[in-house]
């Protein structure tokens, strides 16, 4: 399936180099490896399957073969330690953007995953080395549910049998790529309204902290905006991801899921 991936597709500035494996431990931790040896903005890992998949907060990224397991190093000309989760955000945006306009009707669950009919088809993990309190290297990691089986509260692309392993790679790659660069431009406050189109709780109602309010939206530093019409405090919180995990219907509940457990669904 990957013998040929390079030359099937039309790539910008991520995909080169690119490096094809068939199995590894992770590929966000190859991508590190590669960034030792001297790797640049734009090279990629690709996997058929790992057995050390690294999720968000910990967890493992369940990584049989038949789905997409990618990894693209970057290297920002200027973003501050506290600009990282934008770029999970701009990835999100990008990566939204690309499969929606493929046909595919993806929704956003913040921060970082992907949903389709309300079940989680992907997600990212960025992980970012600083030097003199700037992003000196990020690595942004993409797992997708292609054809691999899933838990019940995953889904994957089975739906679309025409969408061909190396056209969803292409997808993602080009999504990531513009998302990477609006950004690293200094556009955040461009992708902040588009990524709120696609986000499926805006305007939900949630409990947090003894707390209760309406999302309206997320910062440009990519906290969840949350107005609260309780009277117990100030109007608006603003909530790091990690503090509170939203459900796929938009509510919310304390985050009590940080413990390492196998996610692809979840
Ligand atoms: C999440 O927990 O939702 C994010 C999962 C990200 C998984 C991908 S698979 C490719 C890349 N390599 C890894 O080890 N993790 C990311």
């Amino acid at each position: 399936m990957l013998e040929n991936l390079g030359h099937e597709l039309a790539l910008g500035r991520f995909g080169r180099p690119l490096h094809c494996l068939e199995h590894t431990n992770s590929t966000n931790q190859v991508a590190w490896d590669l960034a030792l040896q001297g790797a640049t903005t734009g090279t990629t890992v690709i996997a058929q399957s790992q057995n050390a998949g690294r999720g968000q907060w910990g967890r493992t990224w369940q990584s049989q073969p038949g789905g997409l397991y990618l990894s693209v190093l970057v290297q920002p000309q200027a973003l501050s330690a506290a600009q990282a989760q934008q770029l999970t955000l701009a990835a999100a945006w990008g990566l939204a953007t690309a499969l929606s306009d493929y046909g595919i009707p993806v929704r956003l669950k913040w921060p970082n995953d992907l949903i389709l009919e309300g079940q989680k088809l992907g997600g990212i993990l960025t992980e970012t080395r600083l030097q003199r309190g700037l992003i000196h290297q990020a690595v942004i990691g993409v797992g997708i549910n292609w054809r691999n089986s899933v838990p019940e509260t995953g889904i994957n692309l089975e739906a679309f049998p025409e969408l061909a392993f190396s056209t969803l790679t292409a997808i993602v790659l080009k999504g990531l790529e513009q998302g990477y660069t609006y950004l690293d431009q200094g556009e955040i406050d461009a992708i902040v309204p588009e990524y709120l189109g696609f986000l499926s709780s805006l305007g939900a109602r949630i409990r947090w902290a003894g707390r209760e309010g309406t999302i309206t939206g997320v910062t440009a530093e990519g906290d969840l905006r949350l107005q609260c019409d309780d009277r117990a405090g100030p109007l608006e919180i603003q909530l790091k991801p990690g503090t509170i995990q939203l459900g796929y219907s938009g509510s919310g509940e304390p985050d009590s899921a940080v413990a390492p457990s196998v996610n692809q669904g979840r």
